[in-house]
């Protein structure tokens, strides 16, 4: 048994006083060892479920999901599990079905396995910003994942993660658990800055992106938080009341390409109830729409320390490991002994567990501690850079002040200038070595900078700022505005900015027509009252370790910017859907952000999908290859698009689509496809862009299947959801 004082002494403890009072109370429970022989309730209730055992496993035939999921080889993987399941005790079974405490020890929270059996055990650590700061060590941190959603760059993205995967792996990790795959259903959810969007095309993308890179590091990512969840103050209990069709095409679509496009190696499961069932208890989310009906291969854990509500409920609901310590899974041998679980029921999860460490090769390759060579690396700093700069969004350039020529005398005020701003105090966080502020990435590309603290300006101030070429305004939330809850700040109490803050933009637009107000923050912030007043807006979200840099880029021109916004920012809050974080029970309609907004007829400020640059694009005619596609088809569609100005820059490129004529309200168009297009001045090029024509389906409640209606469809192509450069129709015959 391992010694109370030797998990506290070696452990990273979670800081925050929530956390820290389930932790201790969840040491008090189990005795010091954590594991399921620690409390009076958790043996046998009669003569012990090994008694006599003669054990035969159900032969098992690899699908192709499980080969699809293998990057090793299945067959024989497959073959070696059941011979496993054949050698172990139920008892070291459940051994590998949960957490083996809730510190952290050794860089990383463990799943045991078993060395008599060459059974490796799983070490977990978040991500999806970087190496977690639970793990003790200093990495690079990343631009939040929102920010890179504003990318619109799937590739980089997968590239940052793997970047996240190698510095991961570097601590002794094997497990990363990223990416957060929810929708952004409205812009005060205390993580919004974890995730890529409010769609569900865009937010797919991104997070099969990820996944492809963490994955090809030898990592195994985990999409989370499987599902609807996206409410931090009520996290733990909130019931979120979704009907069968919202929820399909709304809140599983992504996770499905989780699974059956970026064959995901882990989902973990979300706090929050769904239709009255805690996730974890959710035979419906997990077994019927996970396992069975998009063939997931890999295992479920819970979320932590209270993600977890039932012993042989969740595990036939499908859960297979609790997360990080068994305080439910403690009772799987009462429940096996009772005949509430079956052994076979065991084998279901740990044969998922084993495929998971054997197919990714744990048991093969040496697990390394601590190899500092590969984290904060000069690839990985300037990777967080560039990812930095490609998602900045340039929101409003008057009269084209940005960008800012190199012998410019700025002035910088607010909030979040002199921070080292990249994020939240939640599971996401990092701790680099040095954070790049705004001020020192703006001071190492003006010719001279003023830097004014605080929010108010004296007279020598105000004359500083009539004299500046430009009055820098770096301004929006901090961590201790938006968060984790229990870890964090929880939800935002609202869009707007603080009021001394507006108050200070306001009193430096009075005395310079060069306002420039960079926004930092996890999604859409307000400009009503003082946006028109200022010169130009930037959104830089929590730019991460460099993000000073980034921004400097930017305004100076080192780079066009090329950020889209992954949100709509609307004119005031009530333009959108009630967010609720105080109810026991809250409803998730079926339309949110921009598909919201259009049906409503209400225009935002700035649409889903917006940015400018330094130049401009023209479009040419929306061409498609086929004008009538089969259900099974794939719709083709081609674009010319043309830089207009003087200066080199990226497009990305939207394709909405319209159901005309469906027999179900529809939204008044989705996104379906995008593609980025980097052009030099006045040069063309043709940009192809492919829907399937099963995306177009929407879930028949009554047939209990997704339909492709054989109808006209009108295909939108443009810059953003609310302005269609040109448009073709098409029908699914
Ligand atoms: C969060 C997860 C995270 C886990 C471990 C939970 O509270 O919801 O996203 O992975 O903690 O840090």
């Amino acid at each position: 048994m391992r010694a109370c004082g030797d998990h506290v002494a070696r452990g990273f403890w979670y800081e925050a006083g929530m956390r820290t009072t389930i932790a201790l109370a969840t040491l008090v429970l189990l005795g010091c060892d954590g594991g399921p022989d620690a409390g009076t309730d958790a043996g046998p209730v009669d003569g012990g479920v090994d008694a006599g055992r003669t054990y035969v496993p159900e032969p098992f035939e690899p699908t192709d999901a499980t080969r699809a999921y293998c990057p090793a080889d299945d067959d024989a993987i497959e073959a070696r599990i059941t011979a496993l399941l054949g050698r172990l005790s139920a008892e070291e079974k459940i051994a590998l079905m949960h957490g083996a405490g809730t510190a952290v020890v050794d860089g990383s929270w463990r799943v045991d396995g078993n060395e008599a059996h060459g059974i490796p055990g799983l070490n977990m650590l978040d991500g999806p910003r970087g190496l977690s700061r639970f793990s003790g060590y200093r990495g690079t941190a990343f631009p939040v994942a929102m920010m890179r959603g504003a990318s619109w760059d799937p590739e980089l993205e997968r590239r940052v993660g793997a970047a996240m995967a190698r510095e991961l792996r570097s601590v002794g990790a094997d497990v990363l658990l990223a990416p957060t795959i929810n929708v952004l259903r409205h812009p005060r959810w205390g993580r919004a800055q974890e995730t890529y969007s409010e769609d569900v095309h865009h937010l797919g993308a991104m997070g099969v992106a990820m996944i492809q890179g963490i994955q090809s590091e030898g990592v195994l990512a985990s999409a989370k938080h499987y599902a609807a969840n996206s409410i931090e103050n009520t996290r733990h209990e909130v019931d979120v009341v979704v009907d069968e069709r919202t929820l399909r095409e709304i809140y599983l679509p992504h996770f499905r390409r989780a699974v059956q496009e970026a064959h995901v190696a882990s989902i973990m499961s979300a706090y929050n109830q769904v239709n009255g069932l805690y996730c974890d208890l959710s035979e419906h989310l997990l077994r019927d729409i996970l396992k069975d009906e998009w063939g997931f291969a890999g295992f479920v854990e819970s979320d932590w320390i209270r993600g977890t509500h039932g012993d042989a409920a969740s595990v036939l609901a499908g859960l297979d490991i609790e997360m990080p310590s068994p305080i439910h899974f403690r009772f799987l041998r009462r429940a096996l002994a009772n005949g509430d679980l079956t052994e076979r029921d065991l084998d279901a999860s740990v044969r998922r567990i084993l495929r998971a460490q054997l197919c990714y090769g744990l048991d093969t390759r040496a697990r390394v501690l601590d190899d500092p060579s590969q984290r904060e690396t000069a690839a990985h700093l300037a990777l967080a850079r560039e990812a930095a700069t490609r998602g900045i969004v340039l929101l409003r350039n008057e009269g084209g002040l940005l960008p800012l020529g190199p012998s410019a005398r700025v002035v910088v005020l607010g909030r979040a200038a002199d921070v080292g701003n990249i994020g939240d105090t939640g599971s996401s966080s990092v701790t680099p070595t040095r954070v790049v502020t705004a001020l020192e990435g703006i001071t190492a590309q003006a010719a001279a900078v003023t830097h004014v603290a605080g929010a108010s300006l004296s007279a020598a101030d105000a004359d500083a700022v009539r004299a500046a070429d430009a009055v820098i305004v770096v301004t929006g939330l901090l961590a201790a505005d938006e968060g984790e809850r229990d870890v964090g700040a929880g939800d935002r109490a609202g869009l707007a900015l603080f009021d001394e803050e507006i108050a200070l933009i306001e009193a430096a637009a009075a005395l310079s027509a060069n306002v420039v107000v960079v926004l930092e923050g996890g999604s859409a912030l307000l400009v009503e009252g003082w946006g028109e007043r200022v010169a130009a807006i930037l959104h830089a979200f929590y730019p991460g370790a460099e993000g000073g840099h980034a921004i400097a880029d930017v305004l100076f021109g080192v780079h066009a910017p090329s950020g889209r916004l992954p949100f709509s920012v609307p004119r005031r809050e009530a333009d959108l859907p009630p967010f609720d974080n105080t109810s026991p029970r809250v409803t998730y309609g079926y339309f949110h952000g921009y598909r919201h907004l259009a049906r409503e007829g209400v225009a935002p400020r700035y649409p889903f999908g917006f940015g400018l640059t330094y130049t401009t694009f023209a479009y040419g005619e929306l061409t498609l290859e086929a004008a009538v596609i089969e259900p099974s088809g794939t719709l083709r569609a081609r674009v010319e698009v043309t830089n207009t100005g003087a200066v080199r820059a990226r497009e990305t490129v939207q394709l909405y689509v319209a159901a005309v004529g469906s027999r179900v309200e529809r939204a008044p168009a989705d996104l379906r496809a995008f593609a980025q297009v980097e052009l030099a001045p006045g040069e063309t090029r043709a940009v192809e862009l492919a829907v399937p024509a099963a995306d177009l389906a929407f879930y028949d409640v009554t047939a209990g299947a997704f339909e492709v209606e054989r109808i006209a469809y009108e295909a939108r192509v443009g810059p953003h959801a609310a302005e269609a450069a040109s448009t073709a129709s098409f029908r699914v015959e």
